[in-house]
């Protein structure tokens, strides 16, 4: 094994630590957040750290960077409240990973990518049409994380749409069969396969 203490990790060139610090918490999930601002333009952005925050209430999360430089997420968020979440789908990934560039706000990512807006009942952020997990959202609240300027978005589902062939009858989605794929690190796509699934565990007799 080789090992990084923290003075090693202090020392390290400032790419190499990006890398090694991304990778080394495991897989993280894949998904594009699509927002509107108040005239009507689209955004659209990766974000690899939307996680579950609890199911009743169903609630997300996710990591915003710190704010030196325009996050268009995060204003049209913040002013318009309602934003979907949506699963990086295999064929997309490079188009996916293309919507981190840095475009001004009056630039849709939806324009210069092959990635598709949709927009489903009348909820008023744009969905991807090419995934096959996606969910409506509202934003809860917001939580500064001081140690490191980031701050940590609260959102509540809203309305969830998931494939038929994926979702199985106890409500378990598979996401191997949605074609969403998993990130390592900051720049690595992969596909999953499934190993097992098991019951509810419970303390050995
Ligand atoms: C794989 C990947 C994952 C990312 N995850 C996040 C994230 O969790 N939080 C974040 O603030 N930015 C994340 N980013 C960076 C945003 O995608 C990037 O800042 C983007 O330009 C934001 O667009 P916006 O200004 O339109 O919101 C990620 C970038 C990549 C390539």
């Amino acid at each position: 094994m080789i090992k990084f203490d923290l003075e090693k990790i202090k020392g390290l060139e400032k790419i190499y630590r990006l890398n090694l610090i991304n990778s080394c918490t495991g897989y993280k999930s894949a998904n594009l957040i699509g927002s509107i601002d108040e005239e009507g333009k689209t955004n659209l952005a990766i974000f690899s750290s939307i996680t579950h925050l609890g199911s009743d209430p169903a609630m997300i999360g996710f990591v915003l960077r710190p704010r030196t430089v325009p996050r268009n997420t995060y204003n049209n968020i913040f002013k318009n409240k309602y934003f979907t979440v949506n699963h990086v789908f295999e064929k997309d990934i490079a188009d996916a990973h293309h919507t981190s560039a840095k475009y001004p706000k009056e630039v849709s990512e939806f324009d210069v990518t092959k990635l598709e807006p949709e927009f489903l009942d009348g909820f008023e952020a744009p969905f991807v049409k090419s995934s096959k997990v996606k969910f409506a959202c509202k934003y809860l609240n917001e939580y500064d994380i001081k140690e490191n300027n980031t701050v940590l978005v609260v959102a509540a589902i809203q309305t969830l749409y998931v494939d038929e062939k994926s979702i199985h009858e106890d409500g378990w989605i598979q996401l191997d069969k949605a074609g969403t794929v998993t990130i390592n690190g900051l720049d690595g796509y992969a596909k999953t396969s499934l190993l097992n699934r098991f019951e509810y565990a419970r303390p050995k007799k």
